[in-house]
């Protein structure tokens, strides 16, 4: 299993690339099964979780090619993809596939709104709770669907196809709203989906949708009108800059100290944990390449934050965020109120020295003036990510275990920090 071996204490310089985003990524490329034409997707980042999907949507019969790709390019550029789903061959997304990937759960929306009928298995719990899927099951009820559980599989059925409605949500959910709008699209009739999730990736899943000729309107605002349609068309569409590895990435230079352009960033897309990021002390402009950070000489400023549906600050930013405040100038209270159980990487940034304790949903985090290397473990994705900053600012040697969490979504993360003056390398196959 591969580890990540970092030398920390340089400061950060140069240019990052940003890539397109898995969380948008993810759902454009399960909405390619609501055509029977030919979607094409451009900024494509090249992760774990991408390749897993091919596969899902591969059993479902969508035929997946890329684009002018020149072998041995050391370009980190995203590709340009082409998934087309001819014909649905298979309306049953298996266990061994769903249970890798909570995501692929979404197929559920595009094979029953195209085919009338949709068997896939429950994706179970992750490292960071329950993560139930009850409401994106009211959202197929709300739209006509009979649904069933058996033996850990959700058996959605509506022969005479879907039918629009009025869906509420109690709660805030990004795949419940993607579930929604892929599923209304082909619905007959109109849906009006309030309280909805207005994530960048909603909006870029509804543009493509749109460019598919689906009739969408107000997606990113509290209400989303959706008209549905017939059929649905072929596309072409670039994924949006990934909002996430771009906030990680500053987080990472506002530890280190340093000065980095982040390339094709969209600063509007994380106004909210950057202006955060301005309070601790980071210095963060818009550029005319994306989003250039600095940080020099002075301490890091304690803030508190709450995670938050967007626009507030993103739960997937707020392992992240910890990790810096572990060496601010005081003390910072951390509430996560999106997820109930993440804050798996407490007790590996402790190991770095870091001074934390839990309160409930929050975690208190009294800064100290120096983390030191260890072995540590990376629990989830964005925990892991976490542990990366938290060593290139400490003193001396970290070794991260189980990097494929990583790989799930961060694209070509050593070469990234290592252009820009980060001691950081790959380990394959320890002895
Ligand atoms: C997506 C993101 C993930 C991010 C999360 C919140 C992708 C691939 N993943 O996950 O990175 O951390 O949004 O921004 O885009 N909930 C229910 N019932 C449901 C569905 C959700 O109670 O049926 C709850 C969840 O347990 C959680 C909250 O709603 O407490 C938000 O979850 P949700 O927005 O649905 O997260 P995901 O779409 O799974």
């Amino acid at each position: 299993m591969d580890r990540i071996r970092i030398v920390g204490g340089h400061a950060l310089n140069g240019s990052i690339e940003i890539s397109g985003a898995k969380n948008a990524a993810l759902p454009l490329m399960i909405a390619s099964l609501l055509t029977d034409e030919a979607l094409t997707l451009e900024n494509l980042p090249r992760l774990a979780d991408v390749n897993l999907l091919v596969r899902i949507l591969g059993n479902h019969g969508v035929d997946f090619s890329i684009n002018g790709k020149r072998p041995g390019e050391a370009t980190i550029a995203g590709q340009t993809v082409h998934l087309r789903a001819e014909r649905i061959v298979d309306t049953t997304a298996p266990y061994n596939l769903v249970s890798k990937m909570r995501a692929s759960f979404w197929v559920v929306a595009p094979l029953l709104a195209r085919m009338g009928e949709a068997r896939v298995s429950l994706p179970g719990g992750c490292a960071i709770g329950t993560r139930p899927v009850d409401l994106l099951l009211m959202v197929l009820e709300r739209l006509g669907a009979q649904v069933d559980i058996e033996s850990g599989y959700v058996i959605a059925k509506a022969p005479r196809g879907l039918k629009g409605a009025e869906i509420d949500f109690p709660k805030v959910t990004v795949g419940g709203t993607h579930t929604a709008l892929m599923a209304a699209a082909l619905a007959q009739g109109s849906t009006v989906i309030h309280n909805p999730a207005r994530e960048p990736e909603i909006v870029d899943l509804a543009d493509c949708l749109i460019k598919m000729g689906a009739k969408i309107k107000g997606a990113g605002s509290p209400v989303i009108e959706i008209e549905g349609v017939g059929r649905l068309g072929g596309a072409r569409h670039a994924v949006l800059p990934d909002r996430i590895e771009t906030g990680t990435y500053a987080m990472a230079v506002a530890m280190t100290g340093g000065d980095v352009v982040l390339k094709g960033a969209r600063p509007e897309l994380l106004q909210g944990a950057l202006d955060i990021l301005g309070h601790t002390g980071a210095m963060v402009s818009a550029s005319d390449e994306g989003l250039r950070v600095r940080r020099d000489g002075g301490g890091i400023d304690p803030v508190d934050i709450t995670t938050e549906p967007f626009p507030g600050f993103p739960t997937d930013l707020q392992a992240q965020f910890m990790a810096l405040m572990t060496m601010s100038q005081g003390t910072s209270r951390i509430r996560e109120t999106i997820f109930e159980n993440r804050f798996m990487h407490v007790s590996e940034l402790t190991r770095l020295g870091a001074r934390i304790r839990l309160d409930g949903d929050a975690a208190i985090v009294q800064g100290v003036e120096r983390l030191k290397g260890a072995p540590v473990m990376a629990t989830d994705l964005r925990a892991s990510v976490s542990l990366v900053i938290a060593a290139l600012a400490a003193e001396g040697e970290t070794l991260v275990n189980r990097v494929y969490h990583l790989d799930r979504g961060f694209e070509h993360l050593e070469h990234k920090l290592g252009q820009c003056g980060a001691e950081i390398e790959r380990l394959s196959n320890p002895g």
